[in-house]
Protein backbone atom coordinates (compact mmCIF):
# COMPACT_ATOMS: atom_id res chain seq x y z
CA UNK A 1 0.00 0.00 0.00
CA UNK A 2 2.81 2.37 0.99
CA UNK A 3 4.80 1.84 -2.29
CA UNK A 4 1.65 2.43 -4.38
CA UNK A 5 0.95 5.72 -2.74
CA UNK A 6 4.63 6.92 -3.21
CA UNK A 7 4.86 5.57 -6.70
CA UNK A 8 1.25 8.13 -7.49
CA UNK A 9 3.27 10.52 -5.93
CA UNK A 10 6.37 10.15 -8.14
CA UNK A 11 4.33 10.10 -11.31
CA UNK A 12 2.27 12.95 -10.19
CA UNK A 13 5.53 15.19 -9.06
CA UNK A 14 7.49 14.40 -12.11
CA UNK A 15 4.58 15.10 -14.70
CA UNK A 16 3.71 18.30 -13.11
CA UNK A 17 7.25 19.70 -12.99
CA UNK A 18 8.21 18.99 -16.12
CA UNK A 19 5.96 21.13 -17.29
CA UNK A 20 6.45 23.51 -14.51
CA UNK A 21 10.00 24.31 -15.97
CA UNK A 22 8.52 25.20 -19.22
CA UNK A 23 7.97 28.88 -17.73
CA UNK A 24 9.76 31.15 -15.38
CA UNK A 25 7.58 30.35 -11.80
CA UNK A 26 9.68 32.17 -9.43
CA UNK A 27 6.77 34.28 -9.57
CA UNK A 28 3.84 32.43 -8.53
CA UNK A 29 2.79 33.87 -4.97
CA UNK A 30 -0.23 34.02 -2.15
CA UNK A 31 -3.39 35.68 -4.18
CA UNK A 32 -4.19 38.21 -1.83
CA UNK A 33 -6.97 40.90 -1.28
CA UNK A 34 -5.30 43.23 -3.27
CA UNK A 35 -5.44 41.17 -5.82
CA UNK A 36 -9.15 40.87 -6.28
CA UNK A 37 -10.28 43.36 -8.98
CA UNK A 38 -7.47 41.75 -11.24
CA UNK A 39 -8.51 38.57 -10.83
CA UNK A 40 -12.31 39.30 -11.42
CA UNK A 41 -11.37 40.47 -14.75
CA UNK A 42 -9.07 37.88 -15.54
CA UNK A 43 -11.74 35.40 -15.04
CA UNK A 44 -13.69 37.66 -17.90
CA UNK A 45 -10.72 38.30 -19.70
CA UNK A 46 -8.93 35.63 -20.72
CA UNK A 47 -10.02 32.01 -22.67
CA UNK A 48 -8.64 29.93 -20.26
CA UNK A 49 -10.87 30.09 -16.85
CA UNK A 50 -12.41 27.36 -14.57
CA UNK A 51 -14.99 28.87 -11.39
CA UNK A 52 -16.08 25.94 -9.75
CA UNK A 53 -17.46 27.76 -6.30
CA UNK A 54 -21.00 26.37 -5.30
CA UNK A 55 -21.77 28.93 -2.83
CA UNK A 56 -19.00 31.30 -2.58
CA UNK A 57 -17.38 33.98 -4.80
CA UNK A 58 -13.70 33.07 -6.36
CA UNK A 59 -13.16 36.17 -4.27
CA UNK A 60 -13.57 34.35 -1.01
CA UNK A 61 -10.84 32.50 -0.66
CA UNK A 62 -8.14 35.37 -1.40
CA UNK A 63 -5.45 35.40 0.88
CA UNK A 64 -5.41 31.27 1.36
CA UNK A 65 -2.37 29.63 0.60
CA UNK A 66 -4.33 27.54 -1.78
CA UNK A 67 -5.04 30.58 -3.99
CA UNK A 68 -2.09 31.58 -6.50
CA UNK A 69 -1.52 33.91 -8.95
CA UNK A 70 1.11 34.27 -11.79
CA UNK A 71 1.94 37.49 -12.50
CA UNK A 72 3.06 38.83 -15.77
CA UNK A 73 6.44 38.72 -17.03
CA UNK A 74 8.57 41.64 -16.60
CA UNK A 75 7.05 42.69 -13.40
CA UNK A 76 10.41 42.97 -11.43
CA UNK A 77 10.93 43.19 -7.16
CA UNK A 78 12.12 46.51 -7.77
CA UNK A 79 9.25 47.69 -9.39
CA UNK A 80 7.11 46.24 -6.82
CA UNK A 81 9.36 48.29 -4.26
CA UNK A 82 9.30 51.37 -6.10
CA UNK A 83 7.65 54.82 -4.52
CA UNK A 84 5.19 55.16 -6.87
CA UNK A 85 4.40 51.64 -6.08
CA UNK A 86 3.84 52.36 -2.53
CA UNK A 87 2.01 55.70 -2.49
CA UNK A 88 -0.32 53.68 -4.84
CA UNK A 89 -1.45 50.32 -4.52
CA UNK A 90 0.51 48.22 -7.19
CA UNK A 91 -2.09 47.08 -9.66
CA UNK A 92 0.17 44.11 -10.54
CA UNK A 93 -0.98 42.35 -14.01
CA UNK A 94 -1.80 38.43 -14.39
CA UNK A 95 -1.49 36.07 -16.70
CA UNK A 96 -3.01 33.31 -14.18
CA UNK A 97 -4.31 32.14 -10.72
CA UNK A 98 -5.49 28.79 -9.84
CA UNK A 99 -7.39 28.19 -6.61
CA UNK A 100 -8.21 25.03 -4.32
CA UNK A 101 -10.36 24.72 -1.27
CA UNK A 102 -10.93 21.67 0.80
CA UNK A 103 -14.15 22.18 1.92
CA UNK A 104 -14.23 19.60 4.07
CA UNK A 105 -10.91 17.38 3.77
CA UNK A 106 -9.80 15.26 3.04
CA UNK A 107 -10.73 16.36 -0.57
CA UNK A 108 -10.42 19.35 -2.34
CA UNK A 109 -11.72 21.10 -5.64
CA UNK A 110 -9.76 23.09 -7.64
CA UNK A 111 -12.55 26.26 -7.83
CA UNK A 112 -10.89 28.78 -10.06
CA UNK A 113 -8.03 28.77 -12.56
CA UNK A 114 -7.46 30.92 -15.06
CA UNK A 115 -4.59 31.22 -17.82
CA UNK A 116 -3.76 33.64 -20.33
CA UNK A 117 -3.31 32.50 -23.90
CA UNK A 118 -0.19 34.64 -24.34
CA UNK A 119 1.01 32.24 -21.12
CA UNK A 120 2.46 28.96 -21.90
CA UNK A 121 -1.17 27.97 -20.28
CA UNK A 122 -0.49 24.34 -19.64
CA UNK A 123 3.23 25.23 -17.84
CA UNK A 124 1.46 28.22 -15.94
CA UNK A 125 -1.09 25.59 -14.68
CA UNK A 126 1.55 23.33 -13.28
CA UNK A 127 3.57 26.02 -12.20
CA UNK A 128 0.87 27.41 -9.84
CA UNK A 129 -0.39 23.93 -9.36
CA UNK A 130 2.83 22.98 -7.53
CA UNK A 131 2.63 25.04 -4.46
CA UNK A 132 -0.85 24.28 -4.16
CA UNK A 133 -0.79 20.88 -4.11
CA UNK A 134 2.05 20.87 -1.44
CA UNK A 135 0.04 23.15 0.59
CA UNK A 136 -3.38 21.00 0.62
CA UNK A 137 -0.90 17.98 1.38
CA UNK A 138 0.33 19.68 4.57
CA UNK A 139 -3.79 19.99 5.99
CA UNK A 140 -3.93 16.32 4.73
CA UNK A 141 -5.63 16.13 1.53
CA UNK A 142 -5.59 13.22 -0.10
CA UNK A 143 -7.42 13.98 -3.65
CA UNK A 144 -8.05 17.09 -5.79
CA UNK A 145 -10.78 17.50 -8.17
CA UNK A 146 -11.02 19.37 -11.51
CA UNK A 147 -15.26 19.39 -12.27
CA UNK A 148 -14.64 20.54 -16.26
CA UNK A 149 -17.40 22.64 -16.65
CA UNK A 150 -15.67 23.69 -20.31
CA UNK A 151 -14.13 21.72 -22.38
CA UNK A 152 -10.23 23.28 -22.18
CA UNK A 153 -9.03 21.69 -19.44
CA UNK A 154 -9.89 18.13 -20.67
CA UNK A 155 -6.81 18.06 -23.10
CA UNK A 156 -4.18 19.25 -20.15
CA UNK A 157 -5.08 17.44 -16.98
CA UNK A 158 -3.74 13.96 -17.91
CA UNK A 159 -0.44 15.66 -19.17
CA UNK A 160 -0.72 17.10 -15.74
CA UNK A 161 -1.28 14.62 -13.20
CA UNK A 162 -4.78 14.00 -13.38
CA UNK A 163 -6.98 11.23 -13.98
CA UNK A 164 -10.67 10.51 -14.94
CA UNK A 165 -12.43 9.63 -11.69
CA UNK A 166 -16.45 10.66 -13.46
CA UNK A 167 -18.68 12.19 -15.52
CA UNK A 168 -21.70 13.95 -14.03
CA UNK A 169 -24.91 14.46 -16.40
CA UNK A 170 -27.66 17.29 -16.12
CA UNK A 171 -31.32 15.51 -15.87
CA UNK A 172 -34.22 18.02 -16.64
CA UNK A 173 -37.86 17.66 -15.32
CA UNK A 174 -40.68 19.89 -16.79
CA UNK A 175 -44.09 18.33 -16.10
CA UNK A 176 -45.72 18.92 -12.58
CA UNK A 177 -46.67 14.75 -12.17
CA UNK A 178 -45.61 12.99 -8.91
CA UNK A 179 -45.28 9.40 -8.36
CA UNK A 180 -48.70 7.92 -6.78
CA UNK A 181 -47.51 7.13 -3.94
CA UNK A 182 -45.75 10.19 -2.91
CA UNK A 183 -49.18 11.99 -3.28
CA UNK A 184 -49.98 11.47 0.25
CA UNK A 185 -48.49 13.37 2.71
CA UNK A 186 -48.11 10.18 5.10
CA UNK A 187 -46.61 8.13 2.43
CA UNK A 188 -43.55 7.17 5.36
CA UNK A 189 -45.41 7.03 8.93
CA UNK A 190 -42.95 8.99 11.71
CA UNK A 191 -41.62 11.21 8.54
CA UNK A 192 -41.82 15.12 9.29
CA UNK A 193 -40.08 17.69 6.15
CA UNK A 194 -39.38 20.54 7.71
CA UNK A 195 -37.38 23.80 6.96
CA UNK A 196 -33.69 23.78 7.92
CA UNK A 197 -32.27 25.44 10.87
CA UNK A 198 -28.53 26.50 12.01
CA UNK A 199 -28.58 23.62 14.54
CA UNK A 200 -29.02 21.00 11.91
CA UNK A 201 -26.19 21.86 9.99
CA UNK A 202 -23.54 19.42 11.87
CA UNK A 203 -26.23 16.32 11.33
CA UNK A 204 -26.06 17.16 8.08
CA UNK A 205 -22.29 17.15 7.91
CA UNK A 206 -22.20 14.00 9.60
CA UNK A 207 -25.03 12.46 6.70
CA UNK A 208 -23.34 13.58 3.81
CA UNK A 209 -20.20 11.92 5.17
CA UNK A 210 -21.76 8.67 5.83
CA UNK A 211 -23.73 9.02 2.19
CA UNK A 212 -20.88 10.32 -0.23
CA UNK A 213 -17.29 10.16 -0.90
CA UNK A 214 -14.72 12.75 -0.39
CA UNK A 215 -14.90 14.40 -3.43
CA UNK A 216 -18.45 14.80 -3.21
CA UNK A 217 -19.14 15.96 0.24
CA UNK A 218 -20.69 18.82 1.35
CA UNK A 219 -19.26 20.26 4.97
CA UNK A 220 -22.00 22.37 7.59
CA UNK A 221 -19.84 25.64 6.32
CA UNK A 222 -21.06 25.39 2.51
CA UNK A 223 -24.21 24.39 3.61
CA UNK A 224 -24.50 27.53 5.45
CA UNK A 225 -23.53 29.24 2.74
CA UNK A 226 -25.83 27.63 0.73
CA UNK A 227 -28.80 28.08 3.57
CA UNK A 228 -28.70 32.24 2.64
CA UNK A 229 -28.83 31.50 -0.78
CA UNK A 230 -31.42 28.62 -1.35
CA UNK A 231 -35.12 28.42 -3.16
CA UNK A 232 -36.24 25.83 -0.52
CA UNK A 233 -33.50 23.85 2.22
CA UNK A 234 -35.35 20.77 4.03
CA UNK A 235 -34.43 18.44 6.55
CA UNK A 236 -36.21 14.53 6.51
CA UNK A 237 -37.08 13.58 10.66
CA UNK A 238 -38.21 10.05 10.79
CA UNK A 239 -39.33 9.88 14.92
CA UNK A 240 -37.44 13.04 15.68
CA UNK A 241 -34.28 12.08 14.46
CA UNK A 242 -32.43 13.74 11.43
CA UNK A 243 -31.83 11.47 8.51
CA UNK A 244 -31.86 13.34 5.35
CA UNK A 245 -32.09 16.77 3.62
CA UNK A 246 -32.72 18.59 -0.04
CA UNK A 247 -31.32 21.96 -0.78
CA UNK A 248 -32.67 23.43 -4.08
CA UNK A 249 -31.68 26.76 -5.70
CA UNK A 250 -33.35 29.17 -8.16
CA UNK A 251 -31.97 28.71 -11.50
CA UNK A 252 -33.09 31.23 -13.98
CA UNK A 253 -36.56 30.69 -14.84
CA UNK A 254 -36.52 27.33 -12.99
CA UNK A 255 -35.09 25.25 -10.07
CA UNK A 256 -32.36 23.29 -9.51
CA UNK A 257 -32.16 20.56 -7.05
CA UNK A 258 -28.40 21.09 -5.71
CA UNK A 259 -28.91 18.05 -3.31
CA UNK A 260 -30.23 15.31 -1.97
CA UNK A 261 -29.14 12.99 0.68
CA UNK A 262 -30.54 10.14 3.12
CA UNK A 263 -28.52 8.21 5.30
CA UNK A 264 -27.72 5.07 3.81
CA UNK A 265 -29.02 3.43 7.25
CA UNK A 266 -32.17 4.50 6.08
CA UNK A 267 -32.13 4.17 2.00
CA UNK A 268 -34.95 2.38 -0.15
CA UNK A 269 -37.84 3.87 2.70
CA UNK A 270 -39.32 6.51 0.71
CA UNK A 271 -37.37 8.71 2.05
CA UNK A 272 -35.60 10.31 -0.96
CA UNK A 273 -39.41 10.09 -2.77
CA UNK A 274 -41.19 12.25 0.27
CA UNK A 275 -38.36 14.89 0.08
CA UNK A 276 -38.31 15.34 -3.83
CA UNK A 277 -41.73 15.22 -3.93
CA UNK A 278 -42.29 17.92 -1.12
CA UNK A 279 -39.23 20.04 -3.26
CA UNK A 280 -41.24 19.86 -6.36
CA UNK A 281 -44.50 20.80 -4.69
CA UNK A 282 -42.44 23.89 -3.38
CA UNK A 283 -40.80 24.53 -6.55
CA UNK A 284 -44.47 24.65 -8.32
CA UNK A 285 -45.76 26.96 -5.58
CA UNK A 286 -42.97 29.52 -6.69
CA UNK A 287 -44.43 29.04 -10.57
CA UNK A 288 -41.42 27.52 -11.11
CA UNK A 289 -41.78 24.20 -13.98
CA UNK A 290 -38.16 23.38 -15.12
CA UNK A 291 -35.86 21.70 -12.58
CA UNK A 292 -32.57 20.50 -13.68
CA UNK A 293 -29.86 18.73 -11.27
CA UNK A 294 -26.82 16.89 -11.93
CA UNK A 295 -25.84 13.51 -10.45
CA UNK A 296 -22.80 10.83 -11.30
CA UNK A 297 -23.10 8.80 -14.24
CA UNK A 298 -22.57 6.08 -11.80
CA UNK A 299 -24.85 6.63 -8.91
CA UNK A 300 -27.74 4.30 -10.28
CA UNK A 301 -29.70 4.44 -7.17
CA UNK A 302 -30.22 8.14 -7.58
CA UNK A 303 -31.02 7.79 -11.57
CA UNK A 304 -33.74 5.35 -10.52
CA UNK A 305 -35.33 8.05 -8.51
CA UNK A 306 -34.87 10.74 -10.36
CA UNK A 307 -36.52 8.52 -13.65
CA UNK A 308 -39.29 7.21 -11.47
CA UNK A 309 -39.60 11.20 -10.87
CA UNK A 310 -40.04 11.80 -14.70
CA UNK A 311 -36.85 13.69 -14.94
CA UNK A 312 -34.71 12.67 -18.51
CA UNK A 313 -31.23 13.11 -18.81
CA UNK A 314 -30.02 15.37 -21.15
CA UNK A 315 -26.79 14.40 -22.55
CA UNK A 316 -25.37 17.04 -21.05
CA UNK A 317 -22.34 15.65 -19.48
CA UNK A 318 -18.80 17.25 -17.48
CA UNK A 319 -15.91 15.15 -17.01
CA UNK A 320 -14.87 14.80 -13.30
CA UNK A 321 -11.07 14.70 -13.28
CA UNK A 322 -8.94 13.40 -10.25
CA UNK A 323 -5.47 13.47 -8.99
CA UNK A 324 -4.60 11.53 -5.90
CA UNK A 325 -2.05 13.70 -3.39
C1 LIG B 1 -30.54 8.81 -4.06
C2 LIG B 1 -31.13 8.70 -2.66
C3 LIG B 1 -31.38 10.13 -2.17
C4 LIG B 1 -32.45 7.94 -2.73
O1 LIG B 1 -33.02 8.00 -1.41
P1 LIG B 1 -33.93 6.80 -0.86
O2 LIG B 1 -34.54 7.26 0.40
O3 LIG B 1 -33.17 5.54 -0.81
O4 LIG B 1 -35.01 6.74 -2.02
P2 LIG B 1 -36.40 5.97 -2.01
O5 LIG B 1 -36.44 4.92 -0.95
O6 LIG B 1 -37.49 6.98 -2.03
O7 LIG B 1 -36.34 5.23 -3.41
C5 LIG B 1 -36.70 5.90 -4.59
C6 LIG B 1 -36.46 5.01 -5.79
O8 LIG B 1 -35.08 4.95 -6.01
C7 LIG B 1 -34.77 3.64 -6.48
N1 LIG B 1 -33.72 3.15 -5.62
C8 LIG B 1 -33.43 3.51 -4.36
N2 LIG B 1 -32.34 2.86 -3.94
C9 LIG B 1 -31.94 2.10 -4.96
C10 LIG B 1 -30.84 1.22 -5.15
N3 LIG B 1 -29.94 1.00 -4.20
N4 LIG B 1 -30.73 0.61 -6.33
C11 LIG B 1 -31.64 0.83 -7.30
N5 LIG B 1 -32.67 1.66 -7.16
C12 LIG B 1 -32.80 2.28 -6.02
C13 LIG B 1 -36.03 2.82 -6.50
O9 LIG B 1 -36.52 2.86 -7.81
C14 LIG B 1 -36.93 3.58 -5.61
O10 LIG B 1 -38.25 3.54 -6.02
P3 LIG B 1 -39.20 2.28 -5.65
O11 LIG B 1 -39.03 2.05 -4.18
O12 LIG B 1 -40.53 2.77 -6.03
O13 LIG B 1 -38.69 1.16 -6.47
C15 LIG B 1 -30.18 7.93 -1.72
O14 LIG B 1 -29.81 6.72 -2.36
C16 LIG B 1 -28.95 8.69 -1.31
O15 LIG B 1 -28.97 9.50 -0.40
N6 LIG B 1 -27.82 8.40 -1.95
C17 LIG B 1 -26.54 9.02 -1.58
C18 LIG B 1 -26.54 10.48 -1.90
C19 LIG B 1 -26.82 10.71 -3.36
O16 LIG B 1 -26.30 10.01 -4.22
N7 LIG B 1 -27.64 11.72 -3.66
C20 LIG B 1 -28.05 12.05 -5.00
C21 LIG B 1 -27.00 12.67 -5.83
S1 LIG B 1 -26.76 14.37 -5.45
Amino acid sequence: MFQIYLKIDYVVYNSVMEFANRIDNSGVRTAVQSDAREITQLLRRVPYSHVHVDWQLPVDWLGSPGFVALPEPGYSTAQRRSVASRLLPPRERLQGCLAATADPPPAAWVRVASVAAAADPQAALAAMLMPVVDYLRKTAVTQLGWLAIRDWPNDWLPGLGFYRANEIETYVKEDKQLPEETLAETAVPGLRIRPVQFADLAALEQIEAAAFEPLWRYSADSLNQARGQSLCFDVAELNGVIIGFQLSSWAGQGAHLARITVHPDYHGHGIGSALLAHALKTYWEHGLRRVSLNTQVDNIASQYLYRKFGFDASGQRFPVWAMDL
